[in-house]
């Protein structure tokens, strides 16, 4: 959550009554944690619970592949561009996150809600804008777009297709790390970003699509509601829950003398989870240094690594669009050679997200359908001759 914004009319205080042109306004709380944690009230023209459920719900389940030529302990590699048009393709989950692609073709032909979860996106590939009941948000490729759960929203793309995006649902949510903050709630000038670097929505009176229908999502069940009115008909709001996009190019990256871990590279936090970005910067710089990182048993953590730009110093046969995930509590680390290369290197133009995951996650069929076979043979292997 960042600051508190205010668009369009609001009342003075909480709870008083807004009327325009004689007509009374209903306001809705969209809440976190209960009463207790962040919120955004917005005024709406009509009452925004009158919504009705239209056939029967779809249920989705989450289904581990059945079968792989690669176990539960291997590294693996996905080529996420071998998949085929699809708003949400999940490839691995836990019960804390799902991963997937976000592949459409089109524009959103209704409005959408994850009643179930925070749900972060980082784009690859398209841009446009998520029109939502609180704004338009404008979004480019290499931004990171976050999106509060309970939001009315739709994507509207203005380039053609394929759009390819990395997608990340958290039912615990997604935060910007406390320690990023002073006890003010602003972003303290040390942390890796400030707050000039958020894109937030640009406010928009009603705007009358024509669409009514929306599809409301949580966990794996789906189902399609109508309205008789326009949804998009808020008038005015204020608060800290909000979409915004972050591009990922606008993270400072931190340099030391000598290779820092991850968690300094974090970028944004979930429930089970911490979301790093990798992004062009000098490598270390103590004349001994090994800028490549060192092979580690991350005990608890399974690595993800979503792969976007550039050359990553430590692996190859990965590229622009490849997943890796390295599971945790036991040796991993660079490709053979990749470390002794890496020594003299004074700069990485490598641009990725990484995940640390909690719990170990569960391939689906759609992911072993896109796996590089060859992916864990390639770490044997010895010095260099
Ligand atoms: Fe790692």
């Amino acid at each position: 959550m960042l600051e508190r914004l205010v668009f369009g009319d609001v009342p003075a205080k909480h709870h008083l009554a807004l009327r325009a042109g004689g007509r009374l306004r209903y306001e809705e709380c969209l809440t976190r944690k209960g009463f207790d944690g962040p919120y955004t009230i917005a005024y709406h023209e009509f009452r925004p619970q009158a919504l009705r459920a239209v056939g029967v719900p779809l249920v989705e389940p989450l289904e581990a592949a059945t079968s792989s030529a690669s176990g539960e302990l291997a590294r693996r590699h996905f080529r996420t561009l071998e998949l085929g048009p699809a708003r949400r393709a999940p490839l691995l989950f836990n019960a804390q996150m799902v991963l997937g692609c976000f592949r459409p073709s089109e524009s959103d032909a209704a409005y959408r809600i994850n009643a179930g979860a925070d749900e972060l996106l980082f784009v690859l590939d398209g841009g446009g804008t998520v029109r939502s009941l609180l704004g338009d948000l404008a979004f480019s490729a290499g931004d990171y777009v976050y999106l509060p759960k309970g939001l009315l929203y739709r994507f509207v793309f203005d380039t053609p297709g394929p759009h390819h995006a990395l997608f990340m649902e958290f039912p615990g949510g997604v935060n910007i790390p406390g320690r990023f903050r002073n006890p003010a709630g602003q972003l303290k000038m040390d942390a890796p970003y400030c707050h000039r670097d958020f894109k937030r929505t640009e406010f928009r009176p009603p705007l009358d699509e024509g669409l009514r229908d929306v599809w409301i999502k949580r966990g794996i069940e789906r189902q399609r509601f109508a309205y008789d009115h326009n949804p998009l008909d808020v008038v005015g709001w204020d608060g800290c829950v909000y979409p915004w996009a972050f591009p990922i190019l606008s993270f400072q990256p931190r340099v030391s003398s000598v290779h820092l871990p991850p968690t300094w590279h974090g970028t944004f936090e979930a429930a089970g989870a911490l979301i790093c970005s990798f992004v062009p910067r000098p490598l270390d710089f103590h004349p001994e240094a090994v800028p490549c990182p060192y092979a580690h048993t991350s005990a608890d953590v399974d690595e993800i690594l979503f792969y976007a730009d550039g050359d990553f110093s430590s692996r190859r046969g990965v590229g622009r669009g490849s997943l890796t995930v390295h599971p945790g509590g036991f040796a991993h680390g660079p490709h053979p050679g990749r470390y002794e290369a890496s020594i003299g290197a004074t700069r990485t133009d490598e641009l990725a997200v990484m995940l640390d995951c909690n719990a170990p996650l569960r391939p689906t069929a759609l992911a072993v359908g896109i796996e590089d076979p060859a992916y864990e043979a390639s770490f044997a292997g010895g010095m260099l001759p």
